[in-house]
């Protein structure tokens, strides 16, 4: 009996013990219960106060969480490429913390050359190791706005000028970030297609190009990368500020794309409580600075979505659910990372980042020119190399605006030049100088200069072959966040200096690092031309091994090179169509954008969109395809051959671009529609199949704001690049 009754005495306390800590615990903090549920109990506990404050900054880069509740604060950090170092509670410089030194990966432009969805998924698991490393629950990027001019100051952190490619790269990245339990916010959303102006150009563009061109990026990231956070962009859209934009926010981000996760101003986007209440903005960063280096004056209690929000909620001006719908995605953005059940450790400043930031550098490096086989440079082949250029040394991860990255480490080019030839074989000459930052408007002086050309010139005279590193730089001015370029041509008089070096030395190698297109007078003059990006931490080693032949470059161009600037669409319509004119802009150009243009216009571009060479040679098979006519609801199978006809393995991004032969509205000529890199060892044949689906050769129908297919002919040709077609096949759709 005795027994019997220890047991039931047992048996009760467990079963009280567990109902008192079921009770006790509130489901919110339980990280195995659905999200939802979290979220309706976090909420109904939230005080009216508690759920304002959470929909504004506290500092810098944080917002309020719910203390009382155990709910921690919001924590965000830049970049799209690193992650930048902690910055004061109230200042942009940087803290001066010992343990904030990450690893910088190549910039966006480069991820996106390398026609390489994989690495694109491999970047985004090793940033957002770093970023959850680093104990943030946002980063802040990737950005996908599209490369409209080769002037933009921030093209470099994006990913160019063709919407289906950007789309193809952006949603692993968004994947591969968000399993770290890190949220991406793809920013600017949207049509921030430039620096100039950028906090007030008004935008005019036709529902077409909106739809065609510049929302696919985002659209991708959010309804098929699951997107949990995204950024409002600065300029306006028809006369409203994107960070509250009722068209964008609510009409297509919210309402078409059934986005649930937090719209997040950019720095200092909010310029209307009214409109940040009722048009989609959910978490207001920033008010009052320029996202750069004003610190801003409005304190945060009196930001547009502080206690002028607070006011209007008591006075019954704005109804409660107002609040209550953006407390829910922020509270849902907070248990989906911090809070999450299942939230992984992150690594920082790993091998493995290293190595996968190097391989994505490699992948992503393009040969423009190659003449007589001048590259790789063979290791022992050549006794004395001539590095010249100050981007052989220069760092280019610090500066360009808020992507400026305090790093661990960063291998320059002329570092990694000498540990791959040795530096017995290695002569250096800066042959140049920039500012320290264009900020400053002093050029160096001119004797200056000649004597640095002159000095370049000796070293390039006792060389076997020069290696010129130059390009652009993250100088204001140059490629940097803040305004944009003035003209297309290289700064700092390289374009003198490369003619006076190719004078004395004919085995000329000209490495851009850059993120924009550059005019080139020097082209015919120098054998070969590689594009080399802004590559981080890696650079030198990334450049090293394709120089040596160690890697073989396979990387593709994601924007055009103009013969000159006015051959650009957007600028080939004068100012009202960039930067505008009274801060009004109309995208002039529409649909016709980048290769879209040089197409349809007959316009021979520099370089044109998706070209680069190899160190072999690749050749095509005719493309064939699985049916001769095709439903909406069908999907395309393509397929043709490609076999390495050169004398080293190497990889190659084969590309099908579509037309609509009799459509009711125009098109551009070609659109890109599927894109695939394959690695063939020397002789190797194999058989590429790829997949469209038929909806996706649809055009958007600004009469009936609907996507529409249309019955007809479509040709579709696999190509090397937009200007390099191998063969074409017409289909029927039905
Ligand atoms: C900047 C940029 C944005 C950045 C933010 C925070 O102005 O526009 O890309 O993430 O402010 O630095």
């Amino acid at each position: 009996m005795r027994l019997i009754r220890i047991v039931f005495a047992g048996v009760l306390c467990l079963i009280l013990s567990v109902n008192l800590t079921n009770a006790q615990k509130p489901i919110y903090l339980d990280v195995n219960q659905p999200i939802e549920k979290r979220v309706d109990q976090a909420l109904s506990l939230m005080t009216l106060e508690e759920k304002v404050a959470m929909c504004h900054a506290q500092s810098k880069f944080s917002s309020k969480g719910v203390p009382r509740l155990g709910i921690p604060e919001v924590w965000m950090d830049d970049g799209p490429h690193g992650i930048r170092e902690e910055v004061y509670w109230d200042k942009w410089s940087g803290a001066g913390w010992t343990n904030d030194s990450c690893t910088a990966f190549p910039a966006l432009t480069c991820l996106a050359a390398s026609f390489n969805s994989q690495m694109a998924f491999n970047y985004g698991t090793i940033i957002g190791e770093e970023a959850r490393y680093r104990n943030k629950n946002v980063l802040l990027g990737p950005g996908v706005n599209i490369y409209r001019t080769p002037l933009n100051g921030r093209n470099f952190e994006y990913m160019g000028e063709d919407p289906y490619l950007s789309s193809r790269m952006v949603v692993p990245y968004v994947q591969g970030v968000q399993q770290n339990s890190v949220a991406v916010c793809v920013k600017h959303f949207a049509l921030n297609n430039q620096e100039t102006n950028r906090m007030g150009v008004n935008v005019m563009v036709s529902d077409r190009a909106l739809n065609e061109i510049y929302l696919p990026a985002f659209k991708a990231a959010v309804t098929e990368g699951k997107a949990w956070s995204i950024m409002g962009a600065y300029n306006q859209l028809r006369g409203q500020h994107c960070c509250h934009n009722d068209l964008l926010l609510n009409k297509i981000l919210k309402g078409e794309w059934k986005f649930d996760g937090v719209v997040i101003s950019d720095w200092g986007g909010v310029h209307s409580t009214d409109e940040a209440v009722t048009n989609g903005l959910d978490l207001e960063m920033g008010t009052s600075t320029n996202g750069l280096t004003t610190d801003g004056t409005a304190p945060y209690s009196e930001y547009y979505l502080a206690n002028p929000f607070l006011r209007g909620l008591k006075s019954g001006k704005y109804a409660e659910t107002a609040v209550n719908e953006k407390v829910r995605r922020i509270l849902r953005l907070i248990f989906r990372t911090t809070m999450s059940a299942n939230r992984p450790f992150g690594k920082f400043v790993s091998p493995e980042h290293s190595e996968t930031a190097r391989k994505i550098a490699e992948n992503g490096i393009v040969l423009l020119k190659n003449d007589k086989q001048l590259l790789p440079l063979l290791v022992g082949k050549y006794q004395k190399i001539a590095v010249i250029g100050e981007n052989s040394t220069r760092s280019l991860v610090i500066g360009g605006g808020s992507s400026s990255l305090k790093v661990a480490y960063e291998v320059s080019p002329l570092e990694g030049f000498l540990k791959k030839y040795g530096k017995e074989h290695i002569l250096y000459s800066k042959g140049y100088m920039s500012n320290d930052n264009d900020n400053k408007k002093i050029n160096p002086t001119s004797q200056y200069s000649d004597s640095l050309l002159s000095a370049a010139v000796e070293v390039a005279k006792k060389a076997d072959v020069v290696l010129f590193v130059g390009g652009l730089n993250k100088n204001f001015l140059q490629d940097s966040e803040g305004d944009d370029r003035k003209t297309m041509d290289l700064p700092y008089n390289q374009d003198k200096l490369i003619a006076e070096l190719v004078k004395v030395n004919k085995n000329f190698t000209v490495i851009l690092c850059s993120g924009n297109a550059v005019s080139m007078p020097w082209l015919s003059d120098v054998k070969a031309i590689v594009q080399g990006w802004y590559l981080g931490s890696e650079a030198g080693n990334a450049l090293a091994n394709v120089i040596s032949g160690e890697v073989n470059p396979s990387g593709k161009l994601p924007f055009t090179f103009p013969k000159k600037l006015e051959d650009n669409a957007a600028i080939s319509f004068g100012k009202t169509s960039y930067p505008g004119v009274n801060d009004n802009e109309e995208y002039k150009e529409d649909i016709l954008v980048g290769y879209r243009w040089f197409d349809t216009k007959k316009i021979t571009p520099l370089f044109p969109f998706g070209f680069g060479l190899s160190y072999t040679t690749f050749e095509y098979g005719k493309i064939a395809t699985d049916k001769k006519e095709y439903t909406a609801d069908e999907t395309i199978k393509v397929s043709f051959t490609l076999k390495n006809t050169g004398k080293t393995d190497g990889s190659e991004s084969v590309q099908v671009y579509a037309s609509q032969l009799k459509a009711t509205l125009y098109r551009p000529a070609k659109e890109l529609k599927a894109f695939k890199k394959i690695f063939l060892k020397v002789g190797e044949t194999q058989t590429i199949e790829m997949q469209i689906a038929a909806k996706d050769l649809a055009f958007y129908n600004d009469k009936t704001q609907k996507w529409t297919l249309e019955s007809g002919e479509y040709v579709l040709r696999n190509a090397a690049s937009s200007a390099d077609i191998k063969s074409s096949i017409s289909i029927q759709i039905n």
